[in-house]
């Protein structure tokens, strides 16, 4: 065998053979969302769109002028797309009285950098909180309940069990909407939209205030019931095994159905934030139907008991677990997304890939380990994109991540070509997990962590603790690989007695889409 491999430490674009993608419908050239194979992309201006993101901090879109120097610096960074908050209190402060010149004055920032947004919608919720509703909202529990424990105390949330807290919030981001699609329904800067923040309640597993125990008393939703019906054999496995154990039961109450339990209460308030939330998402879609997501608090696993269970965690937010009850309840909302703050990152991926959900990382780490991690989401999640939180920390020409997205940026083309076809995959090594073999074509590939080749020539060790390999298939016997701090090792798929040999290796990147020797 003759295998070739083109070995990318700095990268770049390929010339694309295969054929071009062309997805906009007639006169519906706004950012959508499209099946490519197994994958679902994010299509921009009629092209796949890998989203090379990072997300300001939660108050910096609020400032124009501090936004001002920043725009410069994230530019540098080599992203692509500024996730920024738009925050209801400040956009309508008195009822039905709009301003839109924050709005407006982001996406004039954004523009001159030649950088896209995704809006983050900080309405009802942030946090499992309500935070950033207007005053006329907060100071008025009566017209606008909030959430009550079991003992009956008010907690500062707004229930979900209320049409007017969902229908003032629906009718701010309809507006919000209707105002993007006219300022920049040509132009297409605004890609996407994030609606509320990682939602759920906050303390006890559920809602108790008196509409929530009413609804939880009454039967399940048949909406809901309709949907575990359909999908019974692609059920998420937490929810299947829920309604097993009460024998599958085609209707009844919330406790009948799935037992009683803090993971009941979890796929109560699931279904409640699902309507709400896809209430919401729905009625801004009616007036600019960009795709929306929504993030999640994720639980934080054994080692930190009091944070792994519902209302530890914001209990009904959007988990891999309730992902079924998300689809059923809040079917406007295109992607369930992970903010992933934990380390175990490809538990995550996978979780979040369940049942055909695309993966967008709203938010993450910006570090080396981030990097690899964007190259996991990309090369084998087939993702959206990735976004650390904390550009305004993050933001350096130098950096781990600016080094990482120009690495990205070259050979976005190549993946956004290949995912959900069988021709890419991409595997993380570190420390505790320093192997890795995967099949491509008809080549396995071994990756092995090779802790001492990370930057032999930098002064202090480099902090990388984990990296990744980027495996794509030109052809039958030639494979780019971008990665670091890894030795790299091929083996016949097909036939285990053959060995298997390198013709030639070449190291480079790609250059205005053209490959070009030597490491940059
Ligand atoms: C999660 C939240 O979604 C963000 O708004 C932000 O505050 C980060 N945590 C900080 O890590």
């Amino acid at each position: 065998m003759k295998l070739k491999a083109l070995v990318v430490t700095t990268i770049s674009i390929l010339l694309a053979s295969t054929a071009a993608f062309s997805q906009a419908k007639p006169g519906a050239n706004i950012p959508h969302l499209a099946k490519q194979g197994t994958a679902t992309q994010l299509i921009v201006d009629g092209k796949p769109f890998l989203v090379l993101g990072s997300e300001l901090n939660n108050s910096s879109a609020s400032s124009l002028e501090y936004m001002r120097p920043l725009w410069p610096k994230i530019a540098a960074t080599n992203l692509n797309t500024v996730l920024a908050t738009v925050s209801w209190e400040l956009m309508e402060p008195e009822e039905g009285r709009f301003d839109f010149s924050l709005v407006d004055g982001v996406i004039d920032g954004a523009r001159r950098y030649d950088l896209r947004l995704i809006v983050i919608w900080f309405g009802s919720w942030k946090n499992g909180k309500s935070t950033y509703q207007p005053v006329w909202v907060k100071a008025n529990q009566q017209r606008f309940p909030i959430i009550q424990d079991e003992k009956g105390k008010g907690l500062p949330t707004l229930s979900t069990l209320s049409d007017a807290n969902r229908d003032a919030d629906s009718r701010a981001f309809a507006a919000l909407m209707k105002h993007i699609r006219e300022v920049d329904g040509e132009a297409h800067t605004v890609i996407m939209m994030q609606v509320e923040n990682e939602v759920g309640v906050l303390g006890p597993s559920r809602d108790h205030s008196p509409a929530a125990n009413k609804a939880f008393a009454g039967p399940v939703p048949k909406e809901l019931m309709d949907y575990l019906q359909a999908h019974k054999n692609t059920l998420i496995p937490e929810m299947r095994k829920r309604w097993e154990a009460s024998g599958l039961k085609p209707s009844g109450s919330w406790e009948e159905v799935f037992g009683a339990g803090p993971e009941t209460d979890e796929i109560f308030m699931a279904w409640n934030y699902a309507r709400y939330v896809g209430h919401v998402a729905a009625a801004g879609k009616a007036e600019y139907p960009l795709p929306m997501f929504v993030n999640t608090w994720l639980r934080q696993g054994p080692d930190k008991p009091n944070e792994d269970k519902p209302g530890g965690y914001p209990s009904g937010g959007p988990l891999a677990q309730v992902m079924d009850a998300w689809r059923a309840g809040g079917p406007a909302i295109d992607i369930l997304s992970p903010d992933v703050h934990v380390p175990n990152y490809s538990d995550w991926c996978d979780w979040y890939t369940q049942s055909g959900n695309p993966l967008f990382i709203p938010e993450s780490r910006g570090d080396a380990r981030g990097v690899a991690h964007a190259i996991a989401t990309a090369g084998k999640y087939d993702g959206i994109g990735y976004s650390p939180f904390g550009i305004d920390r993050l933001a350096s020409p130098d950096g781990e991540l600016a080094k990482g997205y120009q690495v990205l940026a070259q050979v976005a083309p190549l993946i956004l070509e290949r995912q959900g076809l069988g021709k890419m995959t991409a595997v993380l090594v570190d420390k505790e997990t320093p192997r890795s073999k995967v099949r491509l074509g008809d080549y396995t590939i071994e990756a092995r962590f090779a802790l001492r080749a990370q930057d032999p020539n930098a002064p202090v060790a480099a902090p990388v603790d984990r990296v990744a390999g980027l495996y794509i298939q030109l052809g039958p016997d030639d494979y780019l690989i971008v990665g670091r701090g890894m030795n790299v090792y091929f083996e016949s798929a097909t036939d285990p007695t053959q060995s298997v040999g390198l013709a030639t290796v070449d190291e480079g990147q790609y250059v205005n889409g053209r490959w070009s020797l030597g490491a940059g």
